[in-house]
């Protein structure tokens, strides 16, 4: 499988056949674990693996996002040992653990198996159940194993944003011939005078993201700055 068929292939496999995952598979995924980036390389990810059926019959009865899989993958941080921006003060374990769990995740569908990331679920009793070090918190939950004969995607599956519904292509904030500033000229909202400064207000999904701009671009295009 080419990467791309890998991440047209994937999709959240809900329903698991009784096929064991042979050794050598749980081995490549772990090993994509660890080739995983990390902020700073600090390599913060420690893994549980869950294989005893005594142990998948134990997470299951605490976590309702098993969907009878016959591999888990509890994916934890090691308190204390990932990267803090220096900038914002964030820790970057989140980061790094989900880089991580991305990485099994699509190993495990080159390698023909399926996966469910899980992020609903209470960590406390399923820490206290496993015994789990008070320095590990636990980040994601991965199902793995051979997807059922009648397993199906999920509707969500199929609903994904149109690229021009996420992307914004910036080429030169402060140039008058950009062609995304040309296009934020076309949104009212999007430019405004606040003071001496004139900012861009750039859509970024929900979120958004303000750039000054030299007043005369928005000028040259006959916007009108009034607040
Ligand atoms: C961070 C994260 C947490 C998720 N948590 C759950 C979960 O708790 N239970 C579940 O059934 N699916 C969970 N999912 C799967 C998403 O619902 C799923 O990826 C999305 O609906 C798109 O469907 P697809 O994976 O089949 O393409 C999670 C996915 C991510 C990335």
């Amino acid at each position: 499988m080419d990467f791309e068929e890998v991440i047209r292939t994937r999709y959240s496999v809900r329903k698991y056949s009784d096929r064991p995952v042979e050794d050598w598979k749980i081995d490549r995924i772990l090993e994509a674990a660890r080739l995983a980036p990390t902020g700073k390389n600090k390599q913060c990810q420690r893994i549980y693996v869950l294989r005893s059926p005594e142990a998948v019959r134990r997470i299951g009865d605490l976590c309702i996002m098993i969907f009878g899989a016959p591999v888990i993958m509890l994916v934890f941080a090691k308190r204390g040992e990932s990267w803090i921006s220096r900038f914002t003060g964030r820790d970057i374990a989140e980061t790094d653990t989900s880089i991580v769990t991305d990485h099994m995740m699509l190993q495990a569908t080159a390698l023909g198996l399926g996966t469910c990331w899980v992020g609903y679920f209470d960590p406390k009793p399923i820490c206290e159940a496993f015994g789990i070090p008070d320095d590990l918190a636990l980040m994601h939950i991965l199902p793995l194993g051979y997807a059922a004969e009648d397993c199906e995607p999920g509707p969500l599956h199929f609903q994904r944003k149109k690229v021009s519904e996420f992307a914004t292509f910036l080429r030169s904030l402060l140039g008058a011939d950009d062609l995304a500033t040309d296009l934020l000229l076309g949104d009212p909202g999007a430019i405004r005078r606040l003071g001496d400064v004139v900012v861009l207000r750039l859509p970024l999904g929900d979120a958004a993201a303000f750039r000054y701009l030299d007043p005369d671009v928005a000028e040259t295009r006959g916007h009108s700055l009034e607040p």
